[in-house]
């Protein structure tokens, strides 16, 4: 593995979850960033912080020193109407899925060696297409892309080796769509029957590749879905 000091956002659930364990398997040294430490195996640190929270995204990065990677994967998905949302909801998203990401970003880039180091953002499907009355969940990921492109246009100016890549997966089996279908439980089952979706270590086998790429290659967007989705 190229990268040995791995920080991975919301690694206590989920995607995060299957990848800080498979990190951690092919010898990273894994840090997770996340509110509660959910099924986190031994061996891999946890900092609790609240990616809401500027003051504890700023203590945890105070406390991990340099790093190598960071893998931006914490993110809110409520199906919040354009319409009629609670902007509560919409405040939510927006500090976790996109201001999180961007401040975790920036204090990544301070911690990486000279010779640079590896941002991968998760973004979703729904940052490429607007799903019907997905709300504000999918502007929040359209954020994500353009972020990904702006910073990596930006490093590449200043002549960084620092990479920026990011997966786009659709529907993965996590405990995100529970609040994403709150109400809708039957939708949600049959959608798990009828598209069988991705799986956690779907994504995270993903990650592994873009962190395992020889270094002069700098992988951009990985999309995937299950074969069953299609759209
Ligand atoms: N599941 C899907 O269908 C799907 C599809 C496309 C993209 N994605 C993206 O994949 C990423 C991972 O999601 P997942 O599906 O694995 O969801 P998940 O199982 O619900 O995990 C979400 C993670 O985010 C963390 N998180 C949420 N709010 C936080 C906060 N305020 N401070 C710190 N951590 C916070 C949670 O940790 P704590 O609660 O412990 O804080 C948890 O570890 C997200 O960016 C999501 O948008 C998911």
């Amino acid at each position: 593995m190229k990268y040995n000091k791995v920080v991975i956002t919301g690694g206590s659930s989920g995607i995060g979850l299957e990848l800080a364990h498979l990190l951690q398997a092919n010898g990273c040294q894994v840090v997770v960033l996340s509110r509660s430490v959910g099924q986190l195996a031994e061996g891999v640190l946890h900092i609790p912080t609240d990616l809401r929270d500027l003051g504890s995204i700023e203590a945890a990065f105070d406390q991990l020193g340099s790093i190598d990677a960071l893998v931006n994967n914490a993110g809110i998905a409520y199906k919040s109407s354009m319409i009629d949302g609670d902007l509560r909801e919409w405040d939510e998203m927006w500090e976790v899925n996109v201001r999180a990401l961007g401040y975790c970003s920036q204090l990544a880039l301070r911690a990486f060696p000279d010779s640079g180091g590896q941002i991968v953002n998760v973004s979703s499907m729904s940052g490429h297409r607007v799903p019907p009355s997905g709300g504000f969940y999918s502007p929040t990921k359209f954020a994500v892309r353009a972020m990904s492109e702006a910073l990596r246009l930006e490093l590449r100016a200043r002549g960084s080796m620092t990479r920026i890549s990011s997966v786009s997966p659709g529907f993965v089996d996590t405990p995100l769509l529970d609040t994403y279908f709150k109400g809708r439980e039957e939708q949600l089952q049959q959608t798990k029957e009828t598209i069988q979706m991705l799986q956690p270590e779907d994504i995270a086998r993903q990650i592994l590749h873009i962190l395992e790429t020889p270094l002069a290659v700098e992988i951009g967007d990985i999309g995937l879905r299950s074969v069953g989705q299609s759209v």
